[in-house]
Parts: structure tokens; sequence; C-alpha cells
């Protein structure tokens, strides 16, 4: 479906556009990394994933039922990863390799992975988000990676967490992952719901009756995106 859409953008835009990068991901086995530890386990489920996710009405009313994407490209050194234990391994993440279980708090190193996106509100509440990330890689080139896919209802979520890896916390310089793992882009998106898509005046309504202006396209664009067209 996604190369489908891929071709069918590509083939509106034509020579206005420039591929830059193109990566097709796929699913590994049991939802795992290629660094080999299941990832998505603990994605909220249900209500709590709606609350996580979904802007809300009486937090911006003109775009409820939208959310922010993050997203971010990561190459792994795998041959350094692998050079590990296990036990190394599972020390980085906070969690074990083969049954994918939690650590308890205590036995969590300062720069883990999960001691470092566990994070909580002024209340002790648990922030939390939607992850969808997906492995890519050329096992001719040697390359491999993730690309990194968060939603969630403020942007504000996914960058405390980026901050608490990037820039540590609490006597981790950074999080352990990052030895083995880079970054090479980083882009946040809104992504509106299909009902803001219809009618971008529907939410707008609840507050004051208008319609969010969209910015006017620049002379010579084709107006993707202008929702007045
Ligand atoms: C190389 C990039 C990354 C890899 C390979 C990776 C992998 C993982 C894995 C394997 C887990 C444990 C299982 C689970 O999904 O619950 C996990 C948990 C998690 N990761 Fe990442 N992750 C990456 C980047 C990020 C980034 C950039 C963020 C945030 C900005 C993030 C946020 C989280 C959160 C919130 C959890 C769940 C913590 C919990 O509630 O236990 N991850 N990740």
């Amino acid at each position: 479906m996604c190369f489908e859409l891929a071709r069918l953008i590509g083939n509106r835009l034509g020579p206005h556009l420039r591929v830059i990068d193109e990566v097709h991901g796929f699913k590994s086995f049991d939802e795992r990394d290629l660094l080999g530890f299941v990832d998505g386990t603990e994605n909220p489920e249900g209500v709590e994933a709606t609350e996580a996710v979904l802007i809300e009405d009486d937090e911006d009313p003109a775009f409820a039922g939208g959310s922010y994407l993050i997203v971010q490209k990561y190459s792994h050194d795998l041959d350094a990863w692998n050079a590990l234990t296990v036990e190394q391994q599972e020390a980085a993440f906070g969690r074990t390799k083969l049954e994918d279980v939690e650590f308890a708090d205590e036995d969590k190193a300062p720069d883990s992975h999960l001691t470092l996106n566990v994070i909580e509100d002024e209340d002790g509440e648990e922030l939390q988000i939607m992850r969808f990330n997906m492995p890519f890689g050329r096992v001719g080139a040697g390359e491999f990676g993730t690309f990194y896919i968060a939603y969630a209802r403020t942007p504000a979520v996914t960058e405390e967490m980026l901050e608490n890896m990037f820039l540590g916390k609490s006597g981790a310089a950074h999080d352990r992952i990052l030895d083995f793992s880079t970054a090479h882009t980083g882009s946040l998106f809104f992504v509106p719901s299909l009902d803001f898509l219809d009618d971008p005046s529907v939410g707008a309504s609840a507050e004051d009756g208008a319609a969010p202006e969209p910015p006017a396209p620049a002379d010579g664009s084709l107006g993707i995106g202008d929702l007045r067209s």
C-alpha cells in the first residue's frame, strides 16, 4: 500500500519531485528491530492509546482528532552491537532479549533506553506515545537501520524523551543505544484527522467559527495542501 501511495504521489508531482532518499522498511521476526529486541511492546492500547495520540477537543479544537508524528532515520553499527554480550545488550535496553521482559527499576542502568524513555508528568502519571518503528536494510551494502516513527498528542512528550536520550539525565550522559545507532534525520509532521481533511472548518467552528487559514501557495507552486481549493 505504501509503495502504491508513493508511486501515485510521484506520478502526480511528476518533474516537480526530487527524491533524495528512498527507504523501504519491513517487519522483522517477532516485531524485532535489527538490534534483535522486540520493539513496540510497551505501546499503550485501547483508550490509553487514543489519549496518548489524539489531540483533544479542549486542547486545540481546530485540530482535534489530529496527531503529531516524529520520524527519525537511524543507522545501526551492527558489528559493534553484535560484539557485545547479550547481557550488555540487555543492559542497554533495560529488557531481556529473548523473552522481552522489562528489568525491575533498580536493575536498570541510568543510561538504559527504558530508564530515559519512561517519563511522568508532575502528578506521577506516565506520559505515553505510540511507536511504529520499522527496520530497513541492504544486506549487500552492509546497511542496517530503523525508522523511528512515533505519534503523540503533543510533540512535547517525544521531545522530552529525545532530550533525555541525546542530552542525558540523572547521571546518564546519553542513551546507551546511541553508541550503536546514529540519527541521520528528524522531522515533525502534523497529521490531520480525516474529518479535518474533509472539511477544515468543522474543528474551527468549536472555537470561533472560522476555518484555520492555510498559507497561500507561493507563485508557481502546485498549491498542494492548499485546503481552500
Ligand atoms: C534506534 C532507535 C530506537 C530503537 C532501536 C528503539 C527500540 C526500542 C525497544 C526495543 C524498546 C523496548 C520494547 C518496547 O517497545 O516497549 C523501546 C522502548 C521505548 N522506546 Fe525506543 N527505540 C529507538 C528510539 C527511540 C526514540 C528516539 C524514542 C523517543 C523519542 C523512543 C522511545 C521509546 C519508549 C517511550 C519506549 C517504551 C518505554 C516503556 O514504557 O517501557 N525510542 N525502544
